[in-house]
């Protein structure tokens, strides 16, 4: 008998342009991973995450259908893959709500992305202090900023999925779901798979203006966006951060802005870091950087006529997640019975 392959599920929020980050840290090897051929594969586009970013509700349509031309046109099949939109499957909520019955307010709290998107938010508050007149402001934020992890965990715990493909910053989430799971297996019998995280060699991408700080949407002067033209991204790319001296030499810790061009570089050519460096021995940091420059061009300039293409067949992407959430809603549906049934809400 044929053995069913393992499950692989993976999430993006809607809520801005991708960026380099995003793809070497996760939408690469979502495509990769896809093409292997080993994995029953999930894909889908976070938008009740999204709710806990400030948003203008007649931007998400756009930002949603933006986002899955850039899972197409970097690679991801609707005929290999099932892609579809967390918000059309309410099972992704009613397991989030089951499993915050059994989630330690200290464990999400606890959580780093929750801090730093507090901290991120409220820098009066951190000016002034976070107390003010002795009440802590921070808890003026939304709770479903602090319960993020929770529908996380549901997201993936619905799917029975072993693997989820995703950068650095999630692990911590994956370590609570791996919890959740053992914890409701443990109380209610064996319901959850226990999934595990794939990371690439870039798990890291740093900002290209501050080194030190992951690039990330919140801070778009450090990203390099995936659909930008040549004459957009080149100067940022020329004027990266870089350190004082010449060499074109690996060292996280004094050549920070060297470092993550030469990670980026190496990863878009499927190189190791050595050879980089061999590469450009006794080469300036100019003649590196408009290699890098060259690198990202050749990477991208598919994409974007690609997604070009797409972003004006909006029926076409509309249809594509309309097919792929009918497909994962069966799954999921499938699987919030069994969670009811073991948890007595039969009656
Ligand atoms: P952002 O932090 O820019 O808002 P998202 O949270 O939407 O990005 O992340 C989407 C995916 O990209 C996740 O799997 C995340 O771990 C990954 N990712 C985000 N930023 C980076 C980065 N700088 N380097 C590597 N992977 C990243
Ligand atoms: N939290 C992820 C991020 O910020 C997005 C996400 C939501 C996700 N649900 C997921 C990723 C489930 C992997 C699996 O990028």
């Amino acid at each position: 008998m044929l053995m069913p392959k393992p499950v692989l599920i993976s999430g993006v929020q809607p809520t801005g342009r991708l960026h380099v980050g995003n793809y070497l840290g996760a939408l690469k090897n979502f495509v990769e991973l896809q093409n292997s051929g080993k994995y029953s594969c999930y894909f889908f586009i976070a938008d009740l995450h999204s709710l806990t970013e400030d948003f203008d509700p007649k931007e998400k349509p756009e930002q949603t259908l933006n986002l899955l031309a850039d899972f197409l046109a970097a690679g991801l099949d609707p005929k290999k893959s099932v892609l579809f939109l967390q918000s059309r499957i309410p099972a992704h909520s009613e397991l989030a709500w089951i499993l915050n019955t059994i989630t330690p307010i200290g464990e999400l709290r606890r959580m780093t992305q929750y801090k730093e998107k507090l901290l991120a938010r409220v820098p009066a508050i951190v000016e002034k202090g976070i107390l003010q007149d002795g009440v802590d402001m921070r808890e003026f934020e939304n709770a479903g900023l602090f319960d993020y992890p929770v529908l996380m965990a549901a997201d993936i715990l619905l799917y029975d999925a072993k693997f989820v493909p995703v950068g650095e910053d999630q692990l911590q989430h994956l370590e609570l779901t791996r919890t959740l799971a053992r914890k409701f297996n443990a109380k209610f019998g064996k319901t959850f798979v226990e999934p595990q995280p794939l990371l690439t060699k870039t798990p890291r991408v740093m900002s290209l203006s501050n080194p030190e700080k992951k690039m990330s949407k919140s801070e778009p002067t450090g990203c390099l966006f995936i659909d930008e033209e040549d004459a957009e991204f080149q100067p940022k790319i020329m004027s990266a951060v870089t350190d004082s001296g010449s060499d074109v030499k690996y060292d996280p810790d004094k050549k920070p802005g060297v470092s993550n061009l030469l990670t980026i570089y190496a990863a878009l050519k499927d190189i190791d870091i050595p050879e980089v460096e061999g590469r450009f021995k006794g080469k300036s940091y100019v003649e590196f950087k408009s290699d890098v420059c060259q690198a990202i061009h050749n990477e991208f300039v598919g994409i974007r006529m690609k997604k070009k293409e797409l972003v004006s067949k909006r029926e076409f992407l509309r249809q594509v997640l309309l097919e792929g959430s009918k497909k994962a809603a069966e799954i999921a549906n499938k699987k919030i019975e069994e969670v009811k049934k073991r948890l007595g809400l039969t009656a």
